[in-house]
């Protein structure tokens, strides 16, 4: 039997106050719908189908997988009728999971619980038990399962203090559940099809509720307002470093790192406080990385030290590299093994070699620098003529002298000295002194300005 799932995202998110749909607010910095779309593609659905309608478009740009099937909701009419528009392309034979976008921390575990414990024919509620259950659908049972679910506003005092709520997870065979659409009205306090008057029709076809626990009601909480998205931001945040602490990797304070993505870490990783890591980013075996870093889209090598304070993105390291204070490291920086590069150093787009030490106050862009080379303090490469980049290139072992300018296209040779203050415009040869600068003179008895008496 086959698999598949609706994801309601049609709504607007009033509470969020803001221009963008709710759906796609940032959580661990992808869109909320994202997460729950993960969720689907591990469960392997052979169709997967979000329902939209407000920011439609903007919801449509920002999830470019050709996967989805879209579903449009053009009026919110309540999630019975959001389900309706996601059936006409549902297979007949399936089973129907059906999610809200803006219940991001599911996790597949408890999803593949929920297909293994109901059998195919019968139906079944993901719930949870609530200390507040205010606001959400309350679960009524009898003694053979689910009997209905009532929502806050049409419930009575005695089912308002019932706990056990419905976490808006519904599974359940596709072909009936269209019957039971069909059926639906629209005669309650906010003159919505509700979903969950299903489960009244299902119970009168004769057909099993399960009501299903889930573990924890943090997995299950829907996201309304900007508070719930920092509450829901903070719990993915711990389970994210509690998976690598299981794996071996030391926090200072497990409550002060931030994963935006992907983080892969070797062996005797340590990370200290106020790390920020976004997209793909891996750190070999022994790396340390000390406070205030951003690290994006970075490869780094066994046994790098990374300084407090630098911003590092599309950088790769091979091992043992050493980085900042202060450094900025840019899209296309590849440092190859035990290189060092220093405070308030930038590099971008350059390939730097085993050995290489740039470590004050220099920019390096589209250059390639050898092995064993030393970039003294205050170097910068003249990359950029106003309209053209050019390329520098520096030999084995070349020893640039401080505050020179180079200025590409222009190359260094192997082994070669430039002269401090030096701006070179010309090749220069290898194992050679280069040096280019205006002759030095002093004025005697030269009079210093002073500011005139206006008095
Ligand atoms: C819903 C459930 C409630 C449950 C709660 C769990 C119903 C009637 N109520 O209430 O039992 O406890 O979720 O969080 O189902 N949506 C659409 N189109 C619509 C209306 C909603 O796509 O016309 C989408 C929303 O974008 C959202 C989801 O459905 O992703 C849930 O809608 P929401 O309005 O938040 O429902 P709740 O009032 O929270
Ligand atoms: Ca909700």
């Amino acid at each position: 039997m086959g698999l598949s799932i609706i994801i309601l995202a049609a709504g607007q998110g009033t509470r969020m106050r803001s221009d963008l749909p709710k759906v796609l607010q940032l959580l661990a910095g992808k869109p909320l719908l994202a997460h729950v779309l993960a969720c689907s593609t591990a469960l392997a659905a052979d169709d997967v189908c979000v329902v939209y309608g407000h920011g439609g478009e903007a919801v449509q740009a920002a999830l470019p997988d050709p996967a989805i099937r879209w579903a449009l909701q053009a009026e919110q009419s309540g999630t019975g009728h959001a389900v309706q528009q996601a059936m006409p392309g549902t297979p007949d034979g399936n089973r129907v999971l059906i999610l809200a976008g803006d219940v991001p921390l599911l996790r597949p575990a408890t999803l593949e619980r929920l297909l293994a414990d109901t059998p195919k024919d019968e139906m079944a509620v993901l719930t949870v038990d609530m200390e507040d259950p205010t606001g959400y659908g309350r679960i009524v049972r009898a003694k053979d399962g689910v009997q209905c679910i009532v929502e806050q506003n049409d419930a009575s005092d005695e089912q308002c203090g019932i706990r056990e709520i419905n976490t808006g997870v519904i599974l359940c065979p596709a072909d009936k559940l269209r019957n039971w659409l069909a059926g639906l009205g629209n005669e309650n306090s906010q003159g919505e099809y509700y979903l969950t008057d299903v489960i009244a029709l299902a119970v009168a076809d004769n057909v099993k509720v399960h009501g299903i626990k889930a573990d924890s009601s943090v997995e299950v909480m829907g996201i309304n307002d900007k508070k719930q998205l920092a509450e829901a931001e903070r719990a993915l945040q711990q389970r994210l470093v509690d998976e690598l602490m299981r794996q071996g990797v030391g926090f200072a304070d497990p409550a002060r790192v931030d994963i935006r993505g992907t983080l892969k870490c070797g062996k005797d990783v340590f990370i200290d406080i106020n790390a920020v890591f976004e997209g793909d980013v891996e750190l070999g075996d022994g790396t340390k990385i000390e406070s205030n870093n951003l690290i994006r889209d970075s490869k780094l090598g066994a046994n790098t030290l990374i300084h407090p304070n630098n911003h590092i993105e599309g950088a790769t390291m091979g091992t043992d590299c050493e980085i900042g204070p202060f450094a900025r490291l840019r899209p296309g920086a590849v440092l190859a093994n035990n290189v060092k590069v220093g405070n308030f150093v930038e590099i971008k787009n350059s390939n730097v070699a085993d050995g290489s030490k740039v470590n004050h106050l220099t920019y390096i862009g589209d250059t390639e620098i050898g092995s064993g080379v030393n970039v003294g303090a205050g170097t910068i490469t003249c990359n950029y003529d106003g309209a053209y980049k050019h390329k520098t290139k520096i030999g084995d072992g070349a020893f640039i002298g401080s505050g020179v300018e180079l200025v590409a296209p222009v190359e260094i040779g192997a082994g070669a000295t430039i002269g401090a203050g030096s701006t070179i415009t010309r090749n220069a040869p290898d194992e050679s002194l280069t040096l280019e600068r205006g002759k030095q003179k002093s004025i005697q008895g030269w009079v210093k300005p002073v500011k005139k008496d206006t008095k």
